[in-house]
């Protein structure tokens, strides 16, 4: 039986547009947008009436980097793929693109069968995969091939972390080389992770245990240097690229550099960058190791830099790197040895009401907020324009966002799977209302209505921003 919707009242508003209109809702798709007062859209009758006056109506969030389940350090992210997504819907994001792993020694194949089997029947939201080589060789060469025809279009490499995710220049090229014929986007971590492990023992022997001193031996020259290397190894296969998790402001330098040569180079950054700084993992009595991620937050003078290259496009996408670890128990490893603190910060449920935060802040425009949380992110790895836009025919996945209640970020109230927050006591503007899944509520005016085994698998077309 057929069931239809209708979002009377609220301002539309997408990358594209704002718009004063009431949406219609069909079989868990959009059916048709009509401009307020139009005869169209007072005829329409609906089984549900959804009041969004004086609230925006915007496209569920797609957040193209998250790490549920993720192995790190000899543990496990905090959040599984029931708890993540739930956390995730309740921030108004409707579809996570999550990194199945290779472990060293297997196939892609095996690693990505173990994800599909990790997620299945446990999402509250849409999801995809991105998937982590950390072994390219022949064989995972042809694999790539074969993923791609599959829907996993994106596969992230490492500069960071020799021994455990690393490639080398040589395995870059090759990897780059193939995806240049395949349609494939590398996703880089850009960091040099050998120059960086010898800083690490150094200040090791040195006595610098505490979480302050992983910020200062990650350097945002090393961050700088190895995004220059990928975008030169790049360029030599004739390759696109993406760069995560961009932090340092010399990095967004050589994206600017690259992009005015007319480059296809990409960079995403995330709410802990813009937000968050090397105060933060500074705080005292191991404190710091809350704000423990890689790459490593920044002084908060490279903020505007990031802000800028938002601004300006030379940066297109905001993503978490959703990576939760506990406080007790996981971060704590690394007590008495910052090497050893499992890296990652939660945020799947805090980035769409920080970036809204970062409209009333001035930093962005609203239009600029869900084409960099929603849009971009889901022509960058192709899911446009079933995800990221409202428009007849999309994927009923939409937000009811009310621009004027208040809140404050807590770990007391947040659905994270996590003993902290990143945001502790952080009073934003703006506020989930209600989240449309395909149509289905899974948060109705604050309450979740979703279940675990709503969200579906979801493969994806290559990249869609090229064009
Ligand atoms: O610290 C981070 N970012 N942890 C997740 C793994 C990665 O490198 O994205
Ligand atoms: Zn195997
Ligand atoms: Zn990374
Ligand atoms: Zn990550």
């Amino acid at each position: 039986m057929s069931t239809r919707t209708l979002i009377r009242g609220g301002l539309v508003v997408t990358a594209a547009e704002e718009l004063h209109a009431d949406v219609l809702i069909e079989d868990g798709r959009i059916a048709a947008l009509a401009a307020r007062g139009t005869e169209a859209a007072a005829a329409w009758t609906a089984d549900r009436v959804i009041d969004a006056s004086d609230k925006y109506v915007v496209p569920g969030g797609v957040d193209a980097h998250t790490h549920m389940e993720f192995p790190f350090g000899g543990t496990f992210s905090s959040d599984d793929f029931e708890t993540g997504t739930r956390a995730a819907a309740w921030g108004g994001t409707t579809t996570i693109v999550d990194f199945a792993v290779q472990s060293p020694g297997h196939s892609l194949r095996e690693g990505l069968d173990a994800y599909y089997a990790k997620a299945d029947g446990k999402c509250a939201i849409d999801y995809a995969f991105h998937m982590i080589v950390s072994d390219v060789n022949d064989r995972t060469l042809k694999e790539m091939d074969l993923l791609v025809e599959e829907g996993i279009t994106s596969f992230k490499l490492f500069m960071a972390y020799p021994g455990v995710f690393y490639s080398d220049d040589g395995q870059i090229l090759r990897a780059m080389q193939r995806s240049s014929v395949n349609g494939g986007l590398i996703m880089m971590h850009a960091e040099n992770g050998i120059a960086i492990d010898v800083l690490v023992e150094q200040a090791l022997k040195r006595g610098e245990t505490d979480p302050r001193y992983h910020g200062e031996v990650r350097k945002a020259l090393l961050e700088a240097e190895a995004t220059h290397r990928a975008i030169r190894l790049a360029q030599v296969a004739g390759a696109p690229l993406y760069v995560v998790h961009v932090s340092a402001e010399e990095a967004v330098a050589e994206l600017i550099t690259a992009r005015d040569k007319g480059l296809p180079v990409f960079g995403e950054t995330c709410p802990q960058y813009l937000f968050l700084s090397t105060d933060n993992l500074a705080e005292p009595d191991f404190e710091g190791a809350k704000y423990v991620c890689s790459t490593p937050l920044r002084p908060r003078e490279h903020q505007a830099a990031l802000w800028r290259g938002l601004r300006t496009n030379d940066l297109q996408v905001v993503s978490t790197d959703h990576c939760p670890f506990c406080f007790t128990g996981q971060k704590e490893l690394g007590r008495g040895d910052f090497s050893k603190i499992p890296n990652g910060l939660p945020g799947v449920e805090n980035r769409m009401d920080l970036l809204h935060q970062a409209v009333v802040d001035g930093h962005i425009s609203r239009r600029r907020w869900i084409e960099i949380a929603c849009a971009t992110p889901a022509r960058m790895f192709g899911l446009y324009p079933k995800k990221g836009t409202l428009a007849p025919g999309a994927d009923a996945d939409v937000v009811i966002y009310d621009p004027a209640a208040t809140q404050v970020l807590s770990a007391e109230t947040h659905h994270m799977n996590v003993d902290y927050s990143a945001y502790e006591g952080k009073q934003v503007t703006g506020r989930v209302e209600t989240v449309l899944s395909r149509g289905e509520p899974v948060v109705d005016r604050r309450e979740f209505t979703g279940r675990a085994g709503h969200g579906v698998y979801t493969p994806r077309a290559t990249c869609q921003y090229l064009d």
